[in-house]
C-alpha cells in the first residue's frame, strides 16, 4: 500500500512538472506597443483628418470609408512624423519628408511612404491595432492614391 502511495504521489508530482513547462512556454498575450492595442471606437475615427493613438504610436484615419493605421515612425531616420492641421499632411521635422493623409510620400528623402498596422473592428465596436505586423508603406513615386492636395500653409513653414 505504501508503494502505490509513492507511485500515485510520483505521477502526480509529474503531472504538476509538465502543467508548469507547458504554461510557461506559452506566448504571453502583448497589449502594448508590440502586439495588439485596443484603440478608440470605431465611429471617433475621422474622415478628412488624423487621430493619434499613442500607445500604438500611430494615428488611425479613414481611406475609402475604412479605418487604416498608419505607423507615426519616419521611412526615413524614424523621428516620429506629426500632423500639421494647416496644410492637413504629415511633415517631418527632421529633414522634410512630407506625406499625404494616406501617408504616401510626397517630398523629401524618405525612401517610401509612411507604414501601417493591420486593423481589426472587435465585437465591442472598438479598433484594434496589431503593431506586431507592420505593412511597408507605399514606394516613393507611387501615385497617390486620394486626391488631397495640401489644404494650406505647412506647418515647417509655420515654425510650428
Ligand atoms: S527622419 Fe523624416 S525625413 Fe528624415
Amino acid at each position: 500500500m505504501l508503494r502505490r502511495a509513492w507511485q500515485g504521489g510520483a505521477v502526480l508530482i509529474g503531472a504538476a512538472g509538465a502543467w508548469t513547462t507547458w504554461d510557461l512556454l506559452q506566448p504571453l498575450p502583448t497589449t502594448g506597443f508590440g502586439g495588439t492595442v485596443r484603440a478608440v471606437p470605431e465611429d471617433s475615427v475621422p474622415e478628412d483628418s488624423v487621430l493619434e493613438v499613442r500607445a500604438a504610436r500611430a494615428y488611425l484615419t479613414r481611406i475609402d470609408g475604412d479605418v487604416v493605421a498608419i505607423s507615426e515612425k519616419c521611412t526615413h531616420l524614424g523621428c516620429r512624423v506629426p500632423w500639421c492641421d494647416s496644410s492637413k499632411q504629415f511633415e517631418c521635422p527632421c529633414h522634410g519628408s512630407v506625406f499625404n493623409r494616406a501617408g504616401e510620400r510626397r517630398a523629401g528623402p524618405a525612401p517610401r511612404g509612411m507604414d501601417r498596422y493591420p486593423v481589426e473592428i472587435g465585437g465591442d465596436g472598438l479598433v484594434y491595432i496589431d503593431t506586431g505586423s507592420k505593412i511597408e508603406g507605399p514606394p516613393s513615386g507611387s501615385k497617390e492614391t486620394i486626391d488631397e492636395p495640401p489644404a494650406g500653409s505647412s506647418c515647417a513653414a509655420e515654425g510650428a
